[in-house]
């Protein structure tokens, strides 16, 4: 049932809202703050109850299309309030173990808070950068201005670059990578890239990604090497991804999640834009299914720097459970537009109509395989359909917003069990984050101590010189509502 459909008692103020947030089938996502959807043509009684907790309403828009209103509720003032474990208890690691095996996404609020403001010059500068990287041309620039960081490790290369997604690549860098101390190999190709989002016009969301290799050939491999001088070239242009990879408290969670140390790697800055973001997708390579997956990717780590985003973020097992809700919502006569639109009209987005889309989500294998595809398959127009269905995951508790010092673990344990996420710009700000692949870290050890070493001395030195600088005029103010 949707969340209309919610049984209330007659009797107090706010009952929808309570009933909505002690729903028995509502999964929120532990330590998040609960967000439900609102309208204006909800009832007053909702929405007062509503304003009595809220932190922030946040419109979601994206590519044009709207899907609707949350609020993000303060869980101190909320009807229901969850027991939740303190971090670094055995009762969280519990629940964060369970979500990780679970491929349920963690949400770590304000676990890098205090170490922004070491980087509060990086993220002040990173809205120049923006601007600059969506014009051809800027790439080159930011590299050039950088090459004394990664001079003599690292060197681009003269090739022709060729973009692999013409569409929405902007700009491509090759360079040339020399081994580290330790390693017999020789110089491997990297890359980095700038690219859009989206195709939108009117999208002016950015990623910068960092790579090796043949792009979306070996984005997967297992070559660890590689893996580590990406995250070397990364940390050197990119200093501020040391709020995960230098952060003790989330590297030593996600190393116990793992059981073993973790590489950091395959970095992207993201530039999520008012009206962008990213529709649902999953962060898997097909190497999972490969063979054992013992040096498989582990998941995503995903840090926010500045500005805030709105998530949907849930296992595939738990969106394939949703899908059938809805589904069955829609069988018993809810919501008839949507039916109409996505299945039944001559312009009817769902190849095959309703009779095939029940057929497929009735075939758990099929359904399974479908959301691993790109665009999450056949089923983009009804995962990626706001108002609606945004609403309905977001009061089922799959959403969570994001704001700095925020981060979100997306677990992975193959193209079939990952977690799969749906991002929006929440406010008018243009929100910088960094996001991070996590591998097991099985290099030779005179090769990792070699390089972890250099980057640890380096991020001393970055807050020794901040320490002993003043403070910049336009360094990050933490929002008083945190
Ligand atoms: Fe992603």
């Amino acid at each position: 049932m949707t969340r209309r459909d919610i049984p209330t008692e007659e009797g107090p103020h706010g009952d929808l809202l309570r009933a909505i947030l002690a729903a028995p089938d509502r999964d929120p996502m532990p330590f998040a703050h609960p967000v439900v959807s609102w309208t204006d043509r909800d009832e007053d009684a909702y929405l007062e109850a509503i304003e009595a907790c809220a932190l922030a309403s946040i419109r979601l828009e994206r590519r044009g299309r709207e899907h609707g209103d949350w609020a993000e509720l303060d869980p101190a003032r909320c009807p229901i309030r969850p027991g939740l474990p303190a971090r670094g208890t055995r009762a969280f690691q519990t629940l964060c173990a369970e979500r990780w095996h679970a491929a349920r996404p963690i949400v770590l609020r304000d676990i890098a808070g205090e170490l922004l403001d070491a980087f509060a010059d990086e993220i002040a500068e990173a809205g120049g950068t923006h601007e600059s990287l969506c014009e051809r041309g800027g790439l080159a620039a930011w590299f050039a201005e950088r090459a004394g960081l990664v001079a003599p490790d690292f060197e681009a290369r003269a090739d022709r670059v060729k973009l692999a997604d013409p569409e929405r690549d902007i700009e491509r860098v090759a360079l040339q990578a020399s081994p580290p101390p330790g390693a017999s190999a020789a110089a491997r190709n990297l890359w980095c890239k700038s690219a859009w989002l989206s195709t939108h016009p009117e999208d002016r969301s950015v990623r910068l990604r960092f790579g090796h290799g043949k792009e979306g050939v070996d984005d997967g491999d297992r070559h660890i090497l590689d893996h580590r001088l990406v995250a070397e070239l990364a940390a050197r242009l990119l200093p501020e991804t040391a709020v995960a990879t230098a952060n003790p408290a989330l590297v030593q969670l996600v190393e116990k999640l793992s059981g073993e140390p973790v590489l950091f790697t395959q970095a992207l800055a993201y530039w999520n834009a008012p009206g962008g973001g990213a529709l649902f997708h999953h962060d898997a390579f097909a190497e999972d299914a490969a063979d054992d997956g013992s040096f498989r990717q582990l998941g995503v780590c995903y840090v926010q720097l500045s500005g805030a985003t709105a998530w949907l973020a849930i296992s595939t097992e738990d969106l394939m459970a949703r899908i059938r809700e809805f589904a069955e919502a829609l069988e018993d006569g809810q919501l008839p537009w949507v039916r109409a639109q996505i299945f039944e009209s001559k312009a009817c987005p769902f190849p095959g109509g309703w009779k095939r889309f029940t057929a497929l989500i009735g075939d758990s294998d099929a359904l399974r395989r479908e959301l691993a595809r790109p665009g999450c398959g056949s089923l983009g127009p009804l995962v990626d359909r706001g108002p609606e269905f945004t609403a309905f995951l977001a009061d089922a508790g799959h959403g969570a917003v994001l704001r700095p010092g925020d981060a979100i673990l997306l677990p992975n344990s193959g193209l079939e069990k990952t977690c799969m996420h749906s991002v929006f710009c929440a406010g008018d700000e243009v929100a910088y984050s960094i996001s991070l692949a996590m591998r097991p870290d099985r290099e030779a050890p005179q090769v990792r101590a070699a390089l972890d070493a250099r980057r640890r001395e380096r991020f001393e030195e970055k807050r020794a010189v901040r320490a002993a600088a003043p403070r910049s005029p336009t360094a990050r103010k933490r929002s008083p509502k945190r």
